[in-house]
């Protein structure tokens, strides 16, 4: 496996450049649409080990995938979260390395991670009154968070702060978050809540559109960004005033999912082809020592030839997601 092969890629002309590993479903917060009520513990095996994520990155590096995304659950629960970042940032081929995590270990830990190769970082802030962060995650620690933020900033990190879309909370917040990204350098990206198997009830009384959004950045002077490499669906938005950027990530809109270039492994080793797709297929097994690695490459080749066109998420499908402390979103 010396030579790196073209890209992967699947029928409906989609190239998968980007890979979304989930190292744990283990969180430490209680987000109202995600665990509501913490992490339940189950019987289930191990997450990956590095010794299995070592393969697993170089396969996938060699079949075109450029750009890591580690994420959860909540990646740093691992103790070996360090250790997994520099692996990944010293696998052959692998130009970028991302972390998306709750924030709640970033002020111990980022300078570690940077220096182990972390170079973006996804936050999740669904609020910045304290109050109402407490109230959708379960937990007061938006002055924590704050602080990793800030350290974060300091070490130069891209940051992108991700808040998702509530009624009733943070959608009439609106104008606190423009506010803030007036002077703060980071990309605020708006999330539509999406439906998951577990929670149907909290999606139908808290969904919102980000259209009414979308409509009211148009109108205020916020101009369509520039695209770059491996950026995945959602749409950015930048303005002269304004140090930071916005962001909508809208599943249900129109062409979501023709600008899909992302792949998922579960914490159990199961390839993902979409959040909402399916169970996963099992790849762990050929992780192992002594396995061929021309196994794994001939299973990824087959398994992207069965890649749907979209999620269906519209007819109400929820795949087999219960939530996404299982892939990390
Ligand atoms: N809808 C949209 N985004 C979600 N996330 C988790 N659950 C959902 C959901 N139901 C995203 C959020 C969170 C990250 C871990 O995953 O962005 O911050
Ligand atoms: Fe944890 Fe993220 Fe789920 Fe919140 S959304 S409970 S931080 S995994």
């Amino acid at each position: 496996m010396t030579r790196f092969k073209p890209e992967l890629s699947d029928r409906y002309g989609r190239r998968f450049s980007y890979l979304r590993l989930s190292i744990t479903d283990v969180c430490n917060f209680r987000c109202h649409y995600c665990l509501p009520d913490g992490y339940q513990k189950t019987d289930q095996p191990e997450p990956l080990t590095l010794a299995e994520m070592a393969p697993l990155l170089q396969t996938f590096a060699h079949l075109g995938t450029r750009k890591i995304r580690i994420t959860g659950g909540e990646p740093s629960v691992r103790k070996d979260l360090t250790d997994i970042i520099s692996l990944a940032a010293q696998t052959p081929g692998i130009e970028q390395v991302a972390l998306t995590t709750n924030g709640y270990r970033l002020a111990d830990q980022v300078d570690d991670w940077q220096q182990a190769g972390l170079q973006r970082l996804n936050l999740s802030i669904d609020s910045l009154d304290p109050q109402q962060f407490a109230a959708i995650t379960g937990y007061s620690h938006l002055d924590r968070i704050m602080a990793g933020l800030e350290r974060a900033l300091s070490l130069g990190l891209d940051v992108k702060i991700n808040a998702v879309l509530l009624r009733g909370f943070n959608s009439e917040r609106l104008q606190q978050f423009l506010d803030w990204i007036k002077h703060t350098p980071v990309t605020l990206r708006f999330i539509e809540l999406m439906e998951t198997g577990d929670h149907p009830v909290f999606f139908a009384e808290h969904h919102v559109s980000g259209e009414s959004i979308r409509q009211q950045l148009r109108d205020t002077g916020w101009q369509v960004a520039m695209r770059h490499q491996h950026d995945g669906p959602a749409e950015e938005f930048s303005h002269p005033d304004y140090r930071g950027k916005l962001g909508l990530i809208m599943p249900y809109s129109k062409d979501f999912c023709s600008s899909c270039n992302r792949l998922r492994i579960s914490s159990l080793g199961k390839l993902h082809l979409c959040l909402f797709g399916e169970q996963g297929y099992d790849i762990r097994s050929l992780l192992q020592p002594g396995v061929d690695p021309e196994l794994l490459v001939a299973e990824l080749e087959q398994r992207l030839g069965l890649k749907d066109e979209t999620h269906y998420l519209q007819s109400g499908n929820t795949g087999a997601t219960r939530h996404f402390a299982m892939l990390g979103g």
